[in-house]
């Protein structure tokens, strides 16, 4: 599997996530605004990718000369919603303005990132019913994250235990994570991948077609509301109407347990264009009104359980999160 990035000593290699499935095109990022501007046009995307990629951004603006203060306002301002963006520029400030110490502190939260994908993928695999279909939204993906992928994880590994059939693909409009990135890397991995867009869910899930659902998450809050993808929220009421289990996974870098509940969760809302255009081509009328909330929240009580790396919590998940978060 390509890495959605890789650091280099003195500059980062990022894969432009808005070219997949069609070029496979690595960016070489030396400067804050790089990283900075990166995010903000989704070339990479998926809140723990933000996050590594984010603390290599301050190592870059470091070795540039420009103030910790500096780096962590400017990355602050990019996207608003996944909070392992702010988690990672925490850790960074915490590590202070040594570029070289700055350097060891984003190597870290990256290979953490990995580690928390495999044992994620570990410990959730074996929630997944034998020999089901299991439908994922957006891209939780290797692409996603520093490696292997959350939700994503989660799905291949289970099929690498020979739990699932097929796993359906949400399109996930309007930026298509979904059909251009999550079928891109399905598929490279061998596991027999079914596209749907987003609409054809219900169908699928109301016929007893689907045995689990799996997604990823941008932030978790204290009762475990989770902010998602748009159209997350509609899985999951789908998934409750029909009896089908929606497991949420996410490490704990995701956890938000300063908010008591996902009302808190800034929503980003994203230009118009990207809802009135697919890869340039216009598809509506221009002078229509348009809203893009990029994440939607599900309730706690839609969610059968949240898949971290230090364990699993279940329902009521005030209590278990919390006990996630002690290591208990
Ligand atoms: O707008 P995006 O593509 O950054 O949104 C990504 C998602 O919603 C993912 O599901 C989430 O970040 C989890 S990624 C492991």
């Amino acid at each position: 599997m390509l890495p959605a990035f890789e650091w280099k000593g003195d500059r980062l290699l990022l894969i432009d996530q808005r070219l997949i499935p069609w070029e496979e095109k690595y960016l070489e990022l030396k400067t804050l605004e790089d990283v900075a501007v990166s995010i903000e046009k989704m070339m990479v995307r998926g809140a723990p990718a933000i996050g590594c990629v984010a603390a290599y951004g301050v190592v870059l603006a470091l070795k540039e000369g420009k103030s910790l203060d500096e780096a962590i306002s400017r990355l602050s301002r990019t996207r608003p919603t996944a909070v392992n963006l702010f988690w990672a520029l925490e850790r960074m400030k915490r590590a202070g303005d040594d570029p070289e110490r700055a350097e060891r502190e984003a190597r870290l939260i990256e290979k953490e990132d990995y580690e928390a994908n495999l044992r994620m993928g570990e410990l959730g695999s074996e929630l997944i019913p034998q020999g089901v279909n299991v439908l994922t939204h957006c891209n939780a993906g290797a692409l996603a994250t520093s490696g292997y992928g959350t939700a994503v994880g989660v799905i291949r590994r289970a099929w690498e235990k020979g739990r699932v059939k097929n796993v359906f693909v949400d399109e996930t409009r309007p930026y298509l994570q979904g059909a251009r990135l999550t079928s891109w890397e399905f598929l490279k991995l061998g596991v027999p991948t079914i596209l749907i867009t987003d609409n054809m869910a219900g169908h699928f899930i109301s016929r007893g077609e689907i045995g689990a659902i799996v997604v990823g998450a941008d932030r978790i809050a204290g009762n475990g509301d989770v902010a998602n993808k748009i159209g997350t929220y509609t899985l999951s009421v789908l998934a409750k109407e029909h009896g089908v289990p929606f497991y949420v996974a996410a490490p704990t870098s995701t956890l938000d347990l300063s908010l008591s509940s996902g009302d808190e969760i800034p929503i980003e809302e994203r230009s118009k264009e990207e809802v009135l255009y697919i890869n340039g081509r216009n598809i509506a009328p221009e002078e229509v009104d348009v809203r893009h909330p990029a994440f939607d929240v599900t309730p706690a009580s839609n969610v059968t359980a949240i898949i971290t790396e230090r364990g699993i919590a279940y329902p009521p998940y005030k209590e278990s999160l919390k006990k996630i978060m002690e290591g208990k």
